[in-house]
C-alpha cells in the first residue's frame, strides 16, 4: 500500500525486519520468506501432521493447501478442532481490504474457508476493511473505495460461500454494530504497543493507528451474536498475523476466547521474486482480467527455464524456483500431474512454452466459470450483508 507503506516500512515492529533477510507487515511483503524463520519470529505454530489428521477425521480428506503445506502455520487450530470434537461449534472470519480489484492470491485462503465452512457448516463473518484502504492510500478516495468494496463484494459471493452461514461487513455501513467492540479493543491497546507492532510514526495519520481496533472487533462479535463466549477461527496469509496478536493478548482479560488463525504462504507473483501483489499488476492475474490479458500476462511471466530451448533441453529447469508450474501444481493439476511435470522439467523434457500454454488455458477455463459467477452474484448481494441478528 501507498502511505502505510512509505511510512511503516523502516520502522516496523516486530513485523517487518529486514535484518533476517525478509519482511513481512500486513502492508507489503519484501524480501525472501522464510517461512520456517516466521514461525519463531512471529511466535506460531508448524502444522503438524497429527493436526492434519485430526482435521482429516472430520473432513474425509486432507485438503490440497495442506498435503502442499500452503496452509503451514497455526495458532489454537488444534484448541478449535478438540472443542469442535466435544460439541462446540466455532466461528470462521476472515476479510479483504478493497484497495483495488481481486487476484488469484486473495482467492486462497477464501478456498480453504470455504473448505472449511462445507466441513464443519461454521458461521463465516466477512470483514471489507473499507475504511482501512482509505486510511492507508495516498491516492483513493472513499468513493473509489466503496466502488473497489462492491466489486470485491462479487468475489466473495463467487466463491460460493453458504448464504445462509456467511454475512459481510462493511466497516462503514457496518460501524454501529463495531463500534462498542471497538472502544473496548482500543481501550485495551496502547499507542506503544501498536507502535511496536505496526511500526507507526509521527506522522502516521491518527486513522490508521487505531484502525487495528477495528479489525480485531469481528474477532469478538461471535461472542456476542451467540451471547456465550464463541471460538473463532481465521483463515488468512500470514502477512495479517499482527493484528491477531495484539487481539489475543487482550481477548482473556475481555472475557472472550483468543481467535485461533491458519496461515497461509503467499501466492509468488508471476514475475521474479515476491507475493502476487496488487501494486504490482503485471505479476497478477485479476478476476476481472479478460482472456487476452491473461494470456498475455502468463506468456510473460518469469519461469525457472533455462535462457534457451538447447539448454533446457539440455539441464532441464528449476520447478521449484519457477511461479508457472507454482501455479499449475497448486490451482490446477493433481499431486500425480505435478510430479511428472517436474520430472519432466527437471529432465529436460518439457519447455517452458508448454507450461505457459497449460496454464492458460486453464485459467481462462477457471476466470470464464468465475466470472458466471461473479455476474450472477450481483443478484445475491443483499442477502450476504450483514444486518442485526444475522443469522435469524
Ligand atoms: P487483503 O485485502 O490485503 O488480503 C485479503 C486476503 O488475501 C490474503 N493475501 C494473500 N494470500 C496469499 N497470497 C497472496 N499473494 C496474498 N495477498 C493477500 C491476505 O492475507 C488476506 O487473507 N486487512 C485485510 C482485510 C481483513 C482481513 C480480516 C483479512 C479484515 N479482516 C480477517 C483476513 C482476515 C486486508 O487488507 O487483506
Amino acid at each position: 500500500m501507498d502511505l502505510g507503506d512509505e511510512k511503516i516500512e523502516e520502522s516496523a515492529g516486530y513485523a517487518s525486519k529486514l535484518e533476517r533477510g525478509y519482511s513481512v507487515t500486513p502492508w507489503q511483503v519484501t524480501g525472501v520468506v522464510d517461512y520456517n524463520k516466521i514461525v519463531k519470529d512471529f511466535g506460531t505454530r508448524l502444522i503438524t501432521p497429527e493436526i492434519i489428521e485430526k482435521l482429516q477425521k472430520f473432513s474425509g480428506i486432507i485438503h490440497p493447501l495442506l498435503s502442499r503445506g500452503f496452509f503451514f502455520s497455526h495458532r489454537d487450530l488444534d484448541l478449535v478442532l478438540d472443542a469442535y470434537g466435544n460439541g462446540e461449534n466455532f466461528y470462521l472470519y476472515t476479510g479483504r481490504g478493497p484497495s483495488g480489484h481481486v487476484h488469484m492470491g486473495h482467492l486462497m485462503p477464501w478456498f480453504f474457508t470455504k473448505f472449511l465452512q462445507d466441513t464443519f457448516g461454521s458461521r463465516l463473518l466477512f470483514q471489507i476493511t473499507d475504511d482501512e484502504k482509505f486510511l492507508y492510500s495516498q491516492h483513493l478516495s472513499l468513493q473509489e473505495v466503496e466502488k473497489y468494496a462492491y466489486d470485491n463484494i462479487l468475489d466473495v459471493i463467487a466463491m460460493g460461500f453458504d448464504p445462509k452461514l456467511t454475512r459481510i461487513i462493511i466497516d462503514t455501513k457496518n460501524i454501529q454494530t463495531l463500534y462498542p467492540l471497538y472502544l473496548e479493543i482500543a481501550k485495551r491497546l496502547t499507542f506503544s504497543t501498536a507502535k511496536a507492532v505496526f511500526g507507526y510514526k509521527p506522522s502516521s495519520n491518527i486513522g490508521m493507528i487505531g484502525f487495528p481496533a477495528i479489525q480485531a472487533a469481528p474477532c469478538f462479535l461471535p461472542s456476542l451474536i451467540e451471547k456465550k463466549p464463541t471460538r473463532v477461527l481465521i483463515p488468512a496469509a500470514i502477512d495479517q498475523d499482527p493484528y491477531w496478536r495484539i487481539t489475543r493478548d487482550i481477548a482473556e482479560k475481555m472475557g472472550y476466547y483468543k481467535p485461533a488463525q491458519v496461515h497461509s504462504k503467499f501466492v509468488p507473483s508471476l514475475e521474479l521474486n515476491g507475493k502476487m501483489s496488487s501494486s504490482r499488476p503485471t505479476g497478477a492475474i485479476f478476476t476481472t482480467d479478460d482472456p487476452e490479458t491473461i494470456e498475455s500476462k502468463i506468456s510473460g511471466a518469469y519461469t525457472g527455464g533455462q535462457p534457451s530451448v538447447g539448454l533446457q533441453r539440455m539441464l532441464g529447469g528449476d520447478p521449484d524456483a519457477c511461479p508457472v508450474f507454482w501455479y499449475l501444481s497448486h490451482f490446477f493439476d493433481d499431486g500425480k500431474d505435478s510430479f511428472e511435470r517436474s520430472l519432466k522439467c527437471r529432465t529436460g523434457n518439457l519447455l517452458c512454452g508448454e507450461c505457459k500454454s497449460d496454464l492458460t488455458t486453464q485459467t481462462k477455463l477457471f476466470m470464464s466459470e468465475f466470472t458466471r459467477r461473479r455476474d450472477q452474484a450481483k443478484n445475491q448481494v443483499d442477502s450476504f450483508l450483514y444486518e442485526e441478528n444475522p443469522f435469524d
